[in-house]
């Protein structure tokens, strides 16, 4: 074989292994970003079920014990959303990601909100088990807060959902928050 040859060779033995494993890598990322937002849907059903029940809207199929589970479910989905964020997932100008850069840019403020978020839901869940209707309700302005506030600053809005966002997953979960 001739150099040239075998020089060709070894920089194709070089190249394809690291490629691959870049096309891995971004795979991988895709896939956490899926993650994050079917995560985050799931927060969004979880409080849509829970909202009626904390404003006291007759529902026979719905009750405290679903109510709590929801509560802990918010729980859950915060704490597992908590580390989908790496660095390599800041994608928002490829299109892959409604999240703005500044979730890269400004991590303390956004680990921040995820705290108030995970505080209220604690709250939230600590109200319904106790019965505490005005506790209750608090925690759930608080909650819708949280989320709001995070996605205010976040979180890249399309003109398409912005119907859906007017009293949506911007924060206003229930009536009379203030
Ligand atoms: C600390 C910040 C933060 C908190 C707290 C937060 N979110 Fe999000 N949320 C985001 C970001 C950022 C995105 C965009 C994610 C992406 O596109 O990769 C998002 C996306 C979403 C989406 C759209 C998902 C999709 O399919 O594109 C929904 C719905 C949502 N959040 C609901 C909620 C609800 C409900 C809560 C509160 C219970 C909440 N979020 C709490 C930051 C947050």
């Amino acid at each position: 074989m001739s150099k040239f040859v075998i020089k060709c060779l070894l920089v194709v033995s070089i190249l394809v292994p690291l490629f691959s494993l870049k096309a891995n890598e971004f795979s991988d990322t895709k896939k956490t970003i899926d993650i994050r937002k079917i995560a985050m849907q799931g927060l969004w059903m979880r409080i849509k079920r829970i909202s009626p029940y904390v404003e006291l809207k007759e529902n026979v199929e719905y009750n405290k014990e679903l109510a709590s589970n929801d509560a802990d479910e918010i729980l859950r989905l915060l704490d597992k959303t908590k580390d989908l964020w790496p660095d390599n997932s800041n994608l928002s100008g490829k299109g892959f990601t409604n999240a703005t850069p500044a979730v890269w840019a400004l991590p303390e403020y956004f680990s921040k909100l995820y705290s108030d978020a995970e505080l209220s839901a604690t709250e939230l869940k600590q109200a319904i088990k106790s019965d505490d209707i005005d506790k209750t309700a608090l925690a759930m302005c608080n909650l819708g807060k949280a989320c709001g506030t995070c996605h205010a600053s976040f979180r890249r809005l399309l003109t398409s959902q912005l119907a859906n966002e007017v009293n949506g997953w911007s924060g206003k979960y229930i009536q009379n928050c203030n």
